[in-house]
Parts: C-alpha cells; structure tokens; sequence
C-alpha cells in the first residue's frame, strides 16, 4: 500500500469510529427516553393552590424525570418546553451539539421553542430545567428566559448533566434571569455520571432530594 492507501485506509477507519460512537450514544439515548418516560407521573392540576411553576426541557427524559420529581414535591405546575430539531436520533443530536456550540459565539441565535411565552405572573417561584449542553444549560432554556419575564420571583435553574458544568455560564444565566426582572437566583445541579456508570433514577431522585430539599440544601 501507498502511503496515500494508508492515509485514507485512517481517515475512513477515524469516521466509522466516529459514526459508531454517536450512532452508539443515541441507541443509549433512546433507550433511556423510553424507560424514564413512564416513571414518577405528575398532572399537575389547571389551577394550582401552588405559587411555584416548573419549566423544562428535556431531549432524553433525565431533565423532565427531575422536573416532575420537583413538581410533584412543590404541589408545582409543569409546563415542558419542546424543540423539535432536537428530537432523540443521530440528526438532533448533530443539531444540539452544533447549536450549543453557535450559542457560545453568538448568544443571540436561539432556537424555536414551543411555548415561546407562558403566563409566569401567578407563580412566585419559577423553576427552570434543562440539560447541559457544552458546559452551558442547553439552548432552549436560554430561548425561553429571553422571551419571558420573571418580575419579583425566586428562580431556580435546575440542570442534570454527566460531568461537568461551567460555572461562567451559570452565571451568565443568572445575569440574564436577573435583568428580566428576578428578585433571587439559585442552581441546583444533579450530577449523574458518565455514560456507563450512571446514577439510576431512583439514585438520582435520592440526591435531589438529599441535596435541593434536604440537609445539604439548607445555609
Ligand atoms: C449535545 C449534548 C451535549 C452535552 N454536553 C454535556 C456537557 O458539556 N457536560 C455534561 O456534563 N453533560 C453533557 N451532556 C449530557 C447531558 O447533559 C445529560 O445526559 C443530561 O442528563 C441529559 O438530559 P435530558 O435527558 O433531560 O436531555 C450532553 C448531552 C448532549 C446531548
């Protein structure tokens, strides 16, 4: 063989690794969505004693499992965000990772979300969830707190991530929920582990509770 044969024999075999590893990822993916989909279901009633709404959006079902985890403690409203060009499959996961990489460069591309806006006034707590994309709460949680107001509310960014947030984003996040009106700002992560050796939900939904609404939580 040429060395140009070997080049190319690296190149073609470098892609299909490529390929099997997101092709692998988004299997995982899917299978997750569906065993999560079914656990910890919460209808949240169309008129809520609650002062307290939590909004989410999840892609593979791990944000929306906390997010309904946290509405069903809080006695919450739940509305969920959807984003359609980040459906489970190899081309929403291409299109989150680009996104949540344009997003660094150029916050101000946002994606379509839908709701755009909800009716936050009769809420004195707003929880927003999201997964991490990139080190950063994932573009369509960014779309929603710019299209709403959060005048003289508490807000709660929840994210659940595998390994790492960056901090500077976080606070990026609290800057803008704090220019749209909020009166305080609080993160709450919840860790889960890489791929092979995640928390099981059941472990997950331990640790919110032990580290949002337990001891820990507490100054
Ligand atoms: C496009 C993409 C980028 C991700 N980037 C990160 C990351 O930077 N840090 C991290 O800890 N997890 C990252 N993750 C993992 C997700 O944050 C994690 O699996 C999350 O729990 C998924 O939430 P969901 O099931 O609600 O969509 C990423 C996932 C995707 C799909």
């Amino acid at each position: 063989m040429t060395a140009m044969h070997w080049v190319l024999a690296i190149l073609a075999l470098v892609l299909l690794l490529a390929f099997a590893y997101l092709y692998t990822l988004t299997w995982i993916e899917s299978r997750q969505a569906r065993q999560l989909e079914s656990k910890q279901p919460y209808a949240s009633a169309t008129v809520s004693a609650s002062r307290s709404a939590v909004v989410y959006f999840s892609r593979s079902g791990n944000t929306a499992l906390a997010a309904r985890h946290v509405a069903k403690r809080l006695d919450a409203q739940l509305f969920s965000l959807e984003a359609p060009e980040y459906e489970l499959g190899m081309a929403g996961l291409a299109h989150a990772l680009k996104d949540a990489n344009t997003r660094r460069s150029q916050p101000e591309v946002l994606p379509d979300i839908t709701p755009r806006t909800i009716d936050l006034t009769p809420f004195d707590t707003v929880w927003l969830g999201s997964p991490v994309w990139l080190y950063s709460p994932a573009p369509p949680i960014w779309a929603f707190v710019e299209h709403n107001r959060f005048d003289g509310q508490d807000v709660v960014l929840f994210n659940t991530f595998n390994s790492h947030i960056g901090e500077d984003h976080i606070a990026q996040f609290k800057a803008k929920v704090m220019a749209r009106g909020a009166k305080s700002f609080v993160h709450r992560g919840v860790l889960r582990g890489r791929m092979t050796q995640q928390l099981t939900p059941e472990q997950m939904l331990q640790a919110m509770d032990d580290e949002w609404f337990g001891e820990q939580a507490k100054p």
